[in-house]
This record gives C-alpha cells, structure tokens and sequence, in this order.
C-alpha cells in the first residue's frame, strides 16, 4: 500500500470526539515506549484497560505503579498462540475495542513475521472471535515506502485489518524522541555529531509519546479517525540531522563538531554482512540491521507526495505541543534519560 491509495487522507482534528464514554480496552504492547503513555493516557479518562502482557523474569518484571491502577488487568500469556490469546488474555469476555502497540523488539526478519504480522492476525482472529467492533493499530510511516522485512510484515497486517471489517484506524507516525536522542549523551561528553551525507539528506516531524498516546486514544471515539490509515507528525517544521546537531551544540555552547560518514561506507557494511549472512543466520540479522539503518539515514520520516514521489513536509500532519529541542533541553538538565533496551532498534 502506499501514499496514493484511497484510506490515505488528513485527519480532521476539529472534529468533536465523545472522550467521557467508558470503554473496555483490550491492550498489547502495554510495557513499550508508547504503549505506557497510550496505556496512562487510557487511565486517565477513565478507561477499564485489560493489558495481555509475557511474564518477564524477576530482574525485568512488570511490577511498575501504572500496571497496580484499579482501571489496569494483567493478563499474560503468549500472542504467537491463539488459544493463548482466547483463553488467557479474552477469556471469552466482550471488550469494546483492541489497541495495538505491539511491534518486534528487534526488527529481524523471523521476529517481525512472527509479531508484527502472525501475532496481529492472532489478536484479529480472536477480536473476531469474541465480537469486538474496533481495532486501532499504531504502524509506522516508513510502511508507505517498504524495502526492510519488518515494514512488509507491517503492512501485510495493515491489509488484513482493513479487510476485516472490523472499524479500524491505523495511525502511522514519523519519528519518536527516542530514536532521535542517542547522540545528545555523545554531544555532551565532547564527541562529534555523526550526520549522513551533510545532515540534510533526511527530515521527520518527531512526535513526542504522550502527543502520539493522545492523538491514539482520540481514536477510540472520533469517528473522523476511523477507517483510515492515519501518518501524524509532531508539532512544528520539519527537522534534518544536522538542525538536531546545531541545537545540541548551541545548547551545550560548545563549538560546532560533526562528522559526516559517507554512504558507501554503510553500504559496504551491509554487504559484507549480508555475504557472511549466506552461512551464518546471525549474520543475516546483522545485514537486515544495516539495511535498517541505512533506510533511516537516507529516507525521510515524512509523508509521500504521489505525484511527486518526493516527501513532502506539509502533507505530513502534526498533533500536540511537545518540541524535540524541549526535549534535549531536558535530557541536558538531567531531568530526564532515556530507557533504551538493549535489544531495542526502534
Ligand atoms: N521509533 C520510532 O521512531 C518509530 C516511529 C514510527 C513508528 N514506530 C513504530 O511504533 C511501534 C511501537 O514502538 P515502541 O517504540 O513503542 O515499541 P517498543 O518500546 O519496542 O515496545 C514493543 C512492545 O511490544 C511487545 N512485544 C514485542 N515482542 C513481543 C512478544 N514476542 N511477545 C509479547 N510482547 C511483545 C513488548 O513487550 P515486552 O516489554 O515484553 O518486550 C512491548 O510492549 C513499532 O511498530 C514501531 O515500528 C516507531
């Protein structure tokens, strides 16, 4: 699917949605980045929320304060198992609606067919099953242009959804603070700002995760936001590699240091990984890594003109007030840090 075809259109965000209507959630990917702010987001207007969550062992538990609020359920079980899903997670109860912020933690070819499409069609078949009316899917932009293994799986689960019947919105946002904040602790301890290409190849409108969980939960009732693939961007213009680098460097007052690494050279890597790839299946995972971050470091996290082809900042819409630069203001002050998993690339 890409950005021509007919689900694809702007939300209207003037449009009156009914937020004080309780509803019964039924909720995956509750303990990832946006899943925890969608999930607060959810609590806060007072939704009765029944998280399907894996049992973590005891160092990485699931025992934080949002998941011991009387509105949340725990329930845990296996979504690669659909007698998992029906019996532990909907245990044969009626919810109103499904929220997906499910997404494979690696990006590998394997974990993505296995989460972001099988593990989908699973929850659909059981939302099915169990007469839900409503499916919102967060996806991600970078779908309407796919090249990597984890945007087909994506995608593919974006077209069964919308074949369902089922209503459905499926919210594809551009770039999360967190996947652009790993070089503003390099800038602090003096290291250079690593660009592509001069730093100007590549723009997104970053969307902050409370933004995103709020622009996510207006989906349960504004029916504006139904039937359609959402893109959503955060407030403000377009931002490239090299406007996040001056910020830090003017914020820091420290003298301007970049380094621009050339693309043959990612290209090189992504060979010879994909040629050690051929006998060794670590390998491969390492080549389609690559390729993902080459896709970041030249395409942007912008919306697709069709008649152009090029991306195109101002058919890329905005939600919400935080500010990417509000955002390195604070992890310069400490006043907050960022929880990346170890085996977390998105
Ligand atoms: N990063 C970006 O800039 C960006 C931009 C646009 C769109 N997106 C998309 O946004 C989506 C969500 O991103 P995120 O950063 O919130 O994800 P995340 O923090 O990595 O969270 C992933 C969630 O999925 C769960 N999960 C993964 N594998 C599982 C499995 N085998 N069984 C059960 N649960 C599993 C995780 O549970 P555990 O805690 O148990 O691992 C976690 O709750 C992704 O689809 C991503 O592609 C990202």
């Amino acid at each position: 699917m890409t950005a021509s075809d007919s689900e694809f259109q702007q939300p209207v965000f003037e449009a009156q949605a009914d937020l004080s209507k309780q509803m019964r959630v039924f909720m995956l990917g509750a303990t990832g980045t946006i899943g925890r702010a969608t999930l607060q987001t959810l609590i806060d207007h007072g939704h009765n929320v029944t998280c399907f969550l894996r049992r973590k062992t005891e160092a990485t538990s699931n025992s934080d304060l949002i998941f011991e609020h009387p509105l949340v359920t725990l329930r845990y079980g296996d979504v690669t198992d659909a007698k998992s899903l029906s019996d532990d997670g909907f245990g044969h109860e009626n919810f109103d609606i499904i929220i997906s912020c499910l997404a494979s933690r690696t990006g590998v070819p394997r974990d993505a067919w296995a989460i972001d499409y099988q593990a989908h069609c699973n929850i659909l078949q059981a939302a099915n099953n169990s007469g839900v009316k409503q499916f919102i899917l967060l996806s991600a932009l970078c779908v309407q242009k796919p090249r990597l293994e984890f945007q087909h799986a994506k995608l593919k689960f974006e077209q069964e959804l919308i074949a369902s019947g089922l209503i459905y919105s499926i919210i594809r946002p551009t770039a999360f603070f967190k996947s652009l904040s790993g070089q503003v602790e390099r800038v602090k301890t003096g290291k250079s700002f690593l660009i592509f290409n001069g730093g100007r190849l590549t723009a997104c409108k970053p969307i902050s995760d409370r933004d995103l969980a709020a622009f996510i939960v207006k989906c349960l009732s504004d029916r504006n936001h139904w039937n359609k693939i959402l893109p959503i961007g955060g407030p403000g213009p377009a931002i490239a590699p090299l406007d996040q680098g001056n910020y830090l460097f003017l914020n820091l007052q420290q003298k301007l240091k970049f380094k621009s690494v050339p693309l043959w050279f990612f290209k090189a890597i992504i060979a010879i990984l994909a040629f050690g790839g051929r006998f060794h299946s670590r390998l491969a995972d390492q080549a389609e890594l690559a390729r993902i971050g080459y896709y970041y470091a030249t395409e942007s996290m912008l919306v697709l003109n069709p008649e152009t082809g090029r991306y195109d900042e101002t058919l890329t819409p905005s939600t919400g007030q935080d500010t990417l630069f509000g955002h390195y203001d604070q992890l310069i002050r400490g006043e907050i840090h960022h929880e990346r998993g170890e085996h977390s690339v998105f």
